[in-house]
């Protein structure tokens, strides 16, 4: 039986997690001088979030480097489903494992719109992922259009069902999630923190009906587009919503780390 307030504490009981995603930016010198400046001012964060960087591929070595004996963990941000092989231009599990990467997003709403990203392709990156250890975050959302349409639930479904097809409970119990209303992406528009919260808690719907009420109550599920400081303690605040995936505000350390801060105070 569902019963909204039954869930109401297991909020804290969820992994906080706020990933900035660095799409095409920083060489491998200026994301190691990235680095460097976050790890100061994660030095005096909570240590009841945790902190994700995803560089490009270049970018990763140097800031697994750079983040070193501090807090901060590295996602990369695509991996491929195959071992290895004669697949030009794509990295294996295995290479990102070797060069110290724990996170990877997979299904960014750039790489479905771009890159011919599909729920098939998802699934398989994440089941590749999961196999080498890999912590994945899975992108999902809807377009402008979608939602005006009313069909956000319908699309919200399908790539959740997508994505896990296959997917043992224990696997899946891996996954962190992340609803990126493609609409919100770079836009400056944010989704109102009662519209997240509501697709949040549609999401989290899905993963019961899928997984059962305790992977879907441990379930992290960040809210992503156009989050910063001004907004992303309210963001988080909300219920079914656990932190956050970063574009643009996650490019400058001092942005980054007050985004981190405000998201803290909200998960209270
Ligand atoms: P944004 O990007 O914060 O710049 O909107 C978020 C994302 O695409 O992950």
């Amino acid at each position: 039986m569902e019963d909204a307030g039954k869930y109401g504490n297991d909020k804290m009981s969820r992994k906080l997690i706020v990933a900035g995603n660095w799409k095409m930016n920083k060489t491998a010198s200026e994301g190691k001088a990235l680095v460097e400046a976050l790890k100061n001012e994660a030095a005096g964060i909570c240590s009841c979030v945790e902190i994700v960087v995803c560089p490009p591929f270049t970018t990763l070595c140097s800031v697994v480097e750079a983040a070193k004996g501090s807090r901060i963990k590295v996602g990369a941000q695509n991996v491929h489903w195959a071992e290895n092989g004669a697949f030009t231009g794509e990295i294996s599990a295995a290479m990102l494992k070797e060069a110290g990467v724990e996170y990877v997003i997979i299904g960014h709403s750039e790489r479905r719109q771009y890159f011919g990203e599909t729920d098939e392709t998802v699934n398989s990156r994440l089941k590749a992922a999961l196999a080498a250890g890999l912590k994945p975050i899975v992108c999902i959302g809807e377009l402008l259009e979608e939602r005006e349409g009313g069909r956000t639930e319908a699309v919200l479904e399908r790539q959740v069902k997508g994505a896990f097809a296959g997917i043992s409970a224990e696997d899946a119990a891996k996954v962190v999630l992340a609803y990126e209303p493609v609409w919100a992406i770079g836009t400056g528009k944010t989704a109102t923190p009662e519209v997240a919260e509501a697709t949040h808690a549609f999401i989290r719907s899905v993963v019961r009906a899928l997984y059962g009420e305790a992977i879907a109550e441990g379930m992290t599920i960040q809210y992503g587009g156009s989050m910063k400081p001004a907004n992303a303690r309210e963001l988080v605040a909300q219920k079914d919503i656990d932190g956050g995936l970063i574009g643009g505000a996650a490019l400058k350390a001092d942005s980054f780390a007050e985004l981190i801060r405000q998201a803290v105070e909200g998960n209270r």
